[in-house]
């Protein structure tokens, strides 16, 4: 018998007498062979994430609608979230571990403090002079910075410049949330301490050494200047001429490892002209554009990313990227699902 054959022939719950279901009910019971496929399909998994693009020439105004409508007292954190249709709106998430939203901090704005469970990351998407306080470590806000808040560390976001700033945030919410462990706690303002990890780790190769002794911060770094990423894949990109992809992956300096537990995020770098066929991976992806002009395939749906706009893309779906100038090279920032998936030995790629 084929597999296909033995698919079509298991028992579905019609088949079964109405009175022994319902005594099933009673017992909080359920048969399995009517859903057994349905929780393990052949060869690929079910997907509720759907490919899905979100402009920011069209969420712009919204969001500072957002400011007009809603004071920053009534919001606490003012933020439109990129949610997944597949998901359903109202679950407020991008993919089965990501949460997107873009906040809007207006000027003297201030977003107070608090600490939570999830682990987020912001990536700025315009504005200049606000800021996030993470563990006492003020971190400057400019566009493609990334800055982390990992899980359980104080931050609070201030702003002393004269134009909105918008950042794009991206958290492992829904997961935690899944797993009945998220929640917050709220804190006073933070008194800023001396000490910049960017600073700290301004040069590639050297780490600190206090006597000898490395440091055993969880989260050395906070903020990854994009002046820094961009000039990293510039230096890549001259360097190697032939590399078949120019990417970093924003990495803890201490260990190596990826910046948080959960979601992984990387920066790549598209030479003039030139098109990427991403591997066929198990974790959902996240792509933002922060320069240039992108087209981005995913499975059989296409998207024009014009700078700031973002999509995302299932697991197990081909993704290509096209940047759109011959004369340019085209910057995108991309998280995904990867450290979640390898360290719970899921991680697939296909090729
Ligand atoms: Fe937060």
């Amino acid at each position: 018998m084929k597999d296909q054959d033995r698919f079509d022939t298991l028992g579905r719950l019609e088949d079964l007498p109405q009175d022994y279901r319902d005594e099933l009910t009673r017992h909080n019971l359920v048969p399995l062979w009517p859903s057994l496929r349905a929780v393990l399909p052949p060869g690929v998994p079910v997907r509720k994430t759907q490919a899905t693009f979100w402009s920011y020439a069209t969420l712009r105004p919204l969001l500072l609608k957002a400011g007009e409508l809603t004071p920053i007292e009534k919001a606490e954190r003012r933020v439109l979230v990129l949610a997944n249709p597949g998901h359903g709106l109202e679950k407020m998430q991008a993919s089965p571990a990501m949460y997107l939203g873009m906040q809007l901090l207006l000027p003297g704005e201030w977003a107070p403090a608090h600490r939570h469970t999830p682990n987020a990351v912001r990536m700025i998407v315009e504005g200049e002079g606000a800021y996030t306080t993470v563990d006492g470590e003020k971190c400057p806000m400019s566009r493609g910075d990334l800055i982390l808040t990992p899980t359980g560390l104080w931050h609070e976001h201030g702003h002393d410049g004269s134009a909105p700033v918008v950042w794009l945030d991206v958290l492992d919410l829904p997961l935690v949330y899944y797993m009945e462990a998220s929640y917050h706690v709220d804190g006073e303002r933070q008194a800023v301490k001396p000490g910049r990890g960017d600073r700290t780790y301004a040069r590639g190769g050297v780490v600190p050494t206090k006597v000898f002794q490395r440091q055993d911060k969880a989260y050395p770094m906070l903020r990854y200047p994009w002046v820094e990423a961009r000039a990293a894949l510039e230096a890549l990109a001259a360097d190697q001429p032939e590399l078949p992809s120019v990417q970093v992956t924003y990495v803890n300096p201490e260990t190596g490892s990826d910046v948080q537990n959960i979601l992984g995020y990387y920066a790549l770098m598209l030479r003039p002209g030139e098109t990427q066929h991403l591997p066929v991976r198990s974790p959902a992806a996240v792509f933002h554009l922060i320069e240039g002009g992108v087209d981005v395939g995913i499975g059989d749906q296409r998207f024009t990313l014009a700078e700031a706009d973002t999509c995302c893309a299932p697991g197990y779906t081909a993704v290509s990227l096209r940047n759109r100038s011959a004369k340019g090279p085209a910057f995108l920032f991309i998280a995904d699902e990867a450290p979640l998936h390898r360290k719970l030995g899921v991680f697939e790629s296909r090729g």
